[in-house]
């Protein structure tokens, strides 16, 4: 897998250090309130295993699982909610936790849905971050890295269902984005 990579962007100890940073600030801020995390799956699986056991809070955690990629690799708008009940967030302080903000659908969305149960405060925290211009915006309060407007695979991102368990996060070759 790792000659499908044209190049990997951040290795395990340097993941895993700025996991260190942000728990400590997650940690700080929600010391005093009710904190639920929700993952969004898949991708975010090895990002929320690695930073929740940082975070020595009496924490939450619920899942959403999402689509709107369908096996290409772009955004297609469309976010389907793959569960019948969402998570009963109602008075809670919620973290949404996704692997990457790319154009924005996903994390607009799941954002909104969750508003609907009357939260007492929502907040974002994505490992990656693309910097571009998205579909949609999204404040983000916790950033793991800004990365340029490319495939990145590994740690949890996939392409077609792919490369998840690499333990590092790179760039994909072009070429095999194009294929098929
Ligand atoms: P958005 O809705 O375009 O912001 O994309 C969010 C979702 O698309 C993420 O949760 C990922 O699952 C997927 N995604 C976006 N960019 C990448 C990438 O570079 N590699 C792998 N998955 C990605
Ligand atoms: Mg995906």
């Amino acid at each position: 897998m790792r000659g499908d990579l044209e190049r990997v962007l951040f290795d395990e100890p340097a993941i895993h250090r700025r996991l260190d940073d942000i728990a400590a600030q997650i940690s700080n801020d929600y010391r005093e309130l009710d904190l639920t995390v929700i993952a969004v799956l898949h991708g975010s699986l090895m990002f929320v295993a690695d930073l929740l056991r940082r975070i020595p809070l009496p924490l939450k955690l619920d899942c959403l699982s999402v689509a709107s990629y369908h096996g290409k690799a772009q955004s297609s708008g469309e976010v389907v909610f793959k569960q019948i009940a969402l998570p009963d967030v109602g008075g809670r302080d919620v973290l949404i936790l996704d692997d990457i903000l790319d154009s924005g659908h996903t994390l607009a969305a799941v954002r909104e849905t969750l508003e609907t149960a009357k939260p007492h405060s929502i907040r974002v925290c994505v490992l990656l971050s693309k910097k571009k211009q998205r579909a949609r915006e999204v404040d983000t309060d916790y950033v793991g890295f800004e990365i340029e407007d490319e495939f990145v695979v590994g740690y949890g991102l996939d392409f077609r269902e792919r490369y998840r368990n690499l333990p590092y996060i790179g760039v994909l070759r072009k070429e095999l984005l194009e294929e098929g």
